[in-house]
């Protein structure tokens, strides 16, 4: 059973970067329909809100409460997350708070020690509005996969990102869902199911970089082939030592090499996209949003290597 003390910890801490990742698919699910869907804009609009306020609680909770390892990952901004969004918001008009950005850049991190009831009850209740949120998100998003796969619409967002962006909300609601009932997270049992999931995600985001690249940037689209095919790899090693055909420990140590280099190559390239210098057609925020969950799953992978 988990301590009234680890559950505000560890929920305050998956919000800060899972709310923000759900606002933001959000987004480019309401910056990808077609003039015609006014209907699926508002509605996207309207979660990319909620999970504004949502993300805003979770920060005005957080101060000092949060561990420091998850405020310094950059997983839950980066420093490029306000640019980005700022690049983002001239682009699309779409008004996105960038005070919560700043907000979140004056968290300290910390840890409480003795036990705050109060704190506890309010943790608990913000994490059942993220549940409702989040099941809701989820099923928009297969909507608009159903919609996309019967022909009976048209998104800029590729179908894969779709699948990817509700792979990721189901793990959030599933995580939460343990928290509410103070479920203990054993890491090295988590660790095989969590190396499989993200380095599927990792080996997605370089395909999607692949496919958003100008169809002139040879070299970069052959990096990121590469990485579509290395973490390909690592994705099938994972599942191997879930299946306990492969040692763990070997997926782990080349998972994080190939992530510190996936990490490295997204950051040149949300570096490149702000001033135009790479050409695409990623927004400056995708590229920010997919670098911050490189950070997150290295934080994850160090935790594991241990
Ligand atoms: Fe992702």
């Amino acid at each position: 059973m988990l301590s009234g003390i680890e559950f505000i910890k560890q929920s305050l801490g998956l919000h800060l970067f899972f709310a923000r990742i759900m606002k933001e698919h959000a987004f480019f699910l309401e910056a990808g329909f077609s003039p015609r869907d006014t209907g699926f804009v508002r509605q996207a609009d309207a979660f990319r809100r909620e999970f504004d306020a949502l993300l805003g609680e979770a920060v005005s909770l957080s101060n000092g409460v949060v561990a420091p390892g998850v405020l310094q990952s950059g997983e839950v901004i980066t420093p490029f997350t306000l640019q980005a969004e700022m690049a983002t918001i001239y682009f699309t008009g779409v008004p996105i708070p960038t005070e919560l950005t700043q907000d979140e850049a004056g968290l300290a991190g910390g840890g409480i020690i003795i036990a705050n009831p109060m704190l506890e009850r309010n943790v608990s209740a913000l994490n059942q509005r993220a549940i409702h949120a989040t099941a809701a998100l989820i099923q928009f998003k297969r909507n608009i996969l159903s919609n996309v796969l019967s022909c009976k619409m048209f998104t800029f967002n590729y179908p894969l990102l779709i699948t990817h962006i509700i792979r990721e909300a189901e793990l959030y609601l599933l995580q939460l869902r343990r928290l509410q009932s103070r479920e203990e997270i054993a890491f090295e049992r988590e660790a095989y199911e969590l190396e499989f999931f993200w380095n599927r995600q990792m080996a997605e985001h370089a395909k999607f970089i692949r496919g958003l690249l100008d169809p002139e940037e040879n070299n970069l689209i052959s990096q990121a082939n590469q990485f579509g095919n290395e973490f390909d790899q690592l994705t099938a090693e994972a599942k191997a030592a879930m299946d306990a055909t492969a040692p763990l420990d070997k997926v782990t140590a080349e998972s994080l090499q190939a992530t510190e280099d996936l990490r490295g190559f997204k950051e040149q390239g949300t570096q490149g996209i702000l001033p135009c210098q790479v050409k695409s057609i990623i927004i400056p925020l995708l590229g920010d949003h997919v670098l911050r969950e490189a950070n997150h799953y290295l934080r994850l992978l160090k935790l594991f290597a241990r």
